[in-house]
C-alpha cells in the first residue's frame, strides 16, 4: 500500500485557504483519489477552549494560548482511530487547514519565534507535512472578505496584526527552509486560478497516487 500524505494549507485568516482546500479535496475525488480534510484549532476539548480565548469569552494570556495550541496539535496528530498520525499510517490523504506553521506566524507576535518552534518540536518531530501550501494574499484584501463575511473580528482580525503574520509565515519559512516543505501560491488571483496553481504543485503527488493503490 501507499504511503499517506500530510497535505497542510496554511494562510492568513480571509486568504481563502478553506475554500481552495475544499475544492482540491473535491478535484482529487473526481480522480478517483481520497482523502480526509481536518483542521486547527480541532473542534476537541483542547480546541474548544482555544477558541473561547480568542474569542474573548474566556481570559487568556498569548503564552497561554500558543501552549494550548501545541497540546491541541498533539492531540490532533495521536488521537487513536482519528488521529492524522494513525490515518496517514494507513495510507489516507490528509488535507489539513492550519498546523504549527500558523503557531509560528501568529504566536511570534508576543513570543520568540525559537521558543514556539521548540514549544511545537515534539509535534514536528511526530509527523511534518509532506507539503505546507502557502496562500499569500494582500493583508488589506484579507481583511475586506473577512468583514464582507462576518460581523464578528475575532482578536486576530486588524490589518496590522494580518501584516504583522503575513511577514512571521515567511520569517519562519526561511528560518526552517532545510527542515520543512513550503510552498507560497499568489493566492490575490481568482478562485480557479489560484485552485490551478495549487495543483500544479500537488502534481507530483497526485501522479504517484493513481500509480498506487491509494485510490
Ligand atoms: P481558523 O479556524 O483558521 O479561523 P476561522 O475560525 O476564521 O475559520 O483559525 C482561528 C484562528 O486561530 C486564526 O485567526 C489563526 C489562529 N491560530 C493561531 O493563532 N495559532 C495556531 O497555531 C493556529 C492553528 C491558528
Amino acid at each position: 500500500m501507499a504511503a499517506g500524505k500530510f497535505l497542510v494549507f496554511e494562510g492568513l485568516d480571509g486568504s481563502g485557504k478553506t475554500t481552495q482546500m475544499t475544492r482540491i479535496q473535491k478535484r482529487l475525488t473526481s480522480m478517483g483519489i481520497e482523502s480526509v480534510t481536518t483542521c486547527e484549532p480541532t473542534d476537541g476539548p483542547v480546541g474548544s477552549l482555544i477558541r473561547d480565548m480568542l474569542e474573548g469569552r474566556i481570559p487568556s494570556d498569548p503564552r497561554t494560548i500558543a501552549a494550548l495550541f501545541a497540546a491541541d496539535r498533539t492531540d490532533h496528530l495521536v488521537k487513536p482511530e482519528t488521529g492524522v498520525q494513525a490515518l496517514v499510517g494507513k495510507g489516507r490523504v490528509v488535507l489539513c487547514d492550519r498546523y504549527y506553521f500558523s503557531s509560528y506566524a501568529y504566536h511570534a507576535r508576543d513570543m520568540d519565534l525559537k521558543w514556539i518552534i521548540t514549544l511545537n518540536s515534539l509535534n514536528a518531530q511526530i509527523l511534518r507535512p509532506d507539503l505546507n501550501l502557502f496562500i499569500d494574499v494582500a493583508p488589506e484584501t484579507c481583511l475586506d472578505r473577512i468583514r464582507a463575511g462576518r460581523h464578528r473580528l475575532d482578536m486576530y482580525e486588524k490589518i496590522d496584526i494580518l501584516k504583522q503574520v503575513r511577514h512571521n509565515y515567511f520569517t519562519a519559512f526561511d528560518r526552517l527552509r532545510d527542515k520543512e516543505k513550503v510552498v507560497a501560491v499568489d493566492g490575490n488571483a481568482s478562485e480557479d486560478a489560484v485552485e490551478e496553481s495549487i495543483w500544479q504543485h500537488l502534481q507530483p503527488f497526485v501522479n504517484s497516487w493513481m500509480e498506487s493503490e491509494i485510490r
